[in-house]
């Protein structure tokens, strides 16, 4: 998979993408990344990417002409351009995976107030948000969804069964809570079933664990 993304903060985008799994998986060529410095497609002689809005309103807006130049130069036959805004669809695990199915990813992260719509109607295949809050920016947000996605390639975790016994791998449940060595840590221990060696009792164990963990931290997947 190849992954391109156009924004103002090129080093943030790939700061959390230059360690662990994620860097090696990029050394390993299941995935490339490529982040763009939007400016580089202004025509401005101040490399300006932005404007007030038209109407009024607060703040300033990308402007059309660089975002457009940009998914111009990058997007191919098999591109899908992917905006990043808090005013898009939310981003969870069943579209991680919808999305590493993808050949070639385009992703425009907004700043300030947003983009100019143009770009929205004419170049944008799925607007994307990474939760209900309001970044100052798509860099982080697109970061989030490169790590997500590039971890579900073949290749990318050592072991690739992996990904499919962790939380929201079956939508509406969280993760039993697990526990490793010292058996006994000042005076709190593993509870007895993860030692009993019994592999049935051990799984019931775990659905109802899973089953309470979700009543009690995420009620609406139970829902
Ligand atoms: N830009 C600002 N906030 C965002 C969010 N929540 N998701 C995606 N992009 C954003």
């Amino acid at each position: 998979m190849r992954i391109d993304v156009v924004t103002l903060f090129p080093e943030v985008v790939l700061a959390p993408l230059s360690d662990s799994v994620i860097q090696r998986a990029r050394q390993a060529g299941v995935a490339e990344v490529h982040a763009h410095q939007l400016r580089d497609w202004s025509t401005d002689k101040h490399r300006r990417v932005d404007d007030t809005p038209c109407g009024g309103g607060p703040g300033m807006l990308l402007k059309p002409e660089p975002l457009f130049a940009a998914v111009e130069a990058l997007r191919r036959e098999d591109t899908l351009v992917v905006l990043m805004t808090p005013q898009g669809r939310t981003f969870k695990q069943a579209l991680a995976r919808e999305l590493s199915g993808a050949s070639h990813l385009l992703i425009l992260c907004g700043h300030y107030e947003g983009v100019d719509h143009r770009v929205v109607e004419a170049l944008v295949d799925l607007e994307l948000s990474i939760g209900d809050y309001v970044l100052t920016n798509g860099a982080v947000a697109a970061a989030v969804v490169c790590d997500a996605v590039i971890r579900l390639l073949p290749g990318a975790l050592g072991d690739d069964a992996s990904p499919l016994d962790e939380s929201f791998s079956d939508p509406a449940l969280l993760e039993a809570p697990a526990y490793t060595r010292p058996i006994d840590f000042r005076g709190m221990t593993v509870p007895d079933i993860l030692l009993s060696g019994h592999h049935g009792n051990i799984a019931r164990w775990k659905r109802e664990q899973a089953l309470a963990r979700t009543r009690a931290n995420r009620p609406d997947l139970s829902e």
